[in-house]
């Protein structure tokens, strides 16, 4: 398959796979508006309940933004850099944040730039132990642009996500396991494997229940706690009507394995 982002669908996963692998899969625009669009598509299948997402190659997930064209962007001015660099990006990582089903990123390697950024918005991440991170973008003489001064602040701490974002160094999956970027680090060949397992864990529930926690808590986090708590009580009343909080309450009084229907 020669698609910029491939898309293949096995046992209600997406895996969703950044393909420019001789650019170290590098986010052209045309890769961000094509992930875009495979997103939608995915959004809307009832067949799918969770998304595995990584790169093509043996190197990199993905090196950040593709510099060559939005170098192009910058020389043509303020509003055409963030019309067509900066929004566009801010709007995937945003459109990831928020996703309705759990995406989960594999980190197969280099994830510098807007590859470390694409992690920090998704709901989870697993990376391999040959992965490699930074917030390269200080040394092109400029702040991260796909939300990269928010979201990792917010994961990490402050001071941790300043000392990334103000030295630009590398740093192993240890320590984006040590400040929250990832959920786990796992040998390389076992990658997917093992993002797989963890979208099963989630998949054994319902999807109803699973949209219901991605929301409160992407929600709730960009809020105070009180406006958060006001969406976390909207989540649950949505369900108080629907099969599947009746067929969990059920099965459990029944000691009986529940069987959801995302209605
Ligand atoms: N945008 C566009 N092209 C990129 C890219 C990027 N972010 N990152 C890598 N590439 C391209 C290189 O230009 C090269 O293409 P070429 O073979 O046609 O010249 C190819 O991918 C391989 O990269 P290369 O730099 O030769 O590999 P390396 O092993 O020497 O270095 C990196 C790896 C990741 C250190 C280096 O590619 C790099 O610094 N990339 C940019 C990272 C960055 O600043 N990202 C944030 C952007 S805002």
């Amino acid at each position: 398959m020669s698609d910029i982002v491939q898309l293949e669908i096995s046992d209600r996963i997406a895996l969703l796979t950044l393909n420019r692998p001789d650019k170290l899969n590098a986010l052209s625009y045309e890769l961000i508006d094509r992930l875009m669009t495979l997103l939608d598509a995915i959004e809307t299948d009832h067949a799918v309940g969770a998304v595995i997402l990584t790169g093509a190659g043996e190197r990199a997930f993905s090196a950040g933004a593709d510099i060559t064209q939005f170098s192009g962007s910058v020389r043509q001015g303020t509003p055409t850099a963030l019309r067509d660099f900066v929004r566009r990006g801010q709007a995937m990582t945003a459109r990831i944040e928020a996703f309705a089903k759990p995406i989960i990123v594999a980190v197969n390697g280099i994830a510098f730039g807007g590859g470390c950024e694409i992690t920090e918005a998704a709901a989870l991440a697993i990376a391999s132990d040959r992965a490699s991170f930074a917030k390269p973008e200080i040394a092109l003489g400029m702040p991260p642009t796909f939300g990269g001064t928010q979201r990792l602040p917010r994961l990490a701490g402050r001071k941790r996500a300043m000392e990334l974002l103000l030295t630009g160094d590398p740093f192993p999956p240890a320590r984006a396991l040590e400040i929250g970027l990832v959920n786990a680090v796992v040998p390389h060949e076992e990658l997917l494997q093992a993002a797989r397992a963890l979208a099963y864990r989630i998949l054994r529930h319902s999807p109803l229940a699973v949209g219901s926690v991605l929301a409160a808590v992407t929600r709730g986090l960009n809020m105070s706690i009180g406006e958060g708590l006001i969406v976390e009580a909207e989540q649950f009343a949505r369900l108080v009507p629907s099969h599947d909080l009746g067929e969990g309450l059920a099965a459990w009084a029944a000691r009986r394995p529940a069987v959801y229907t995302g209605r």
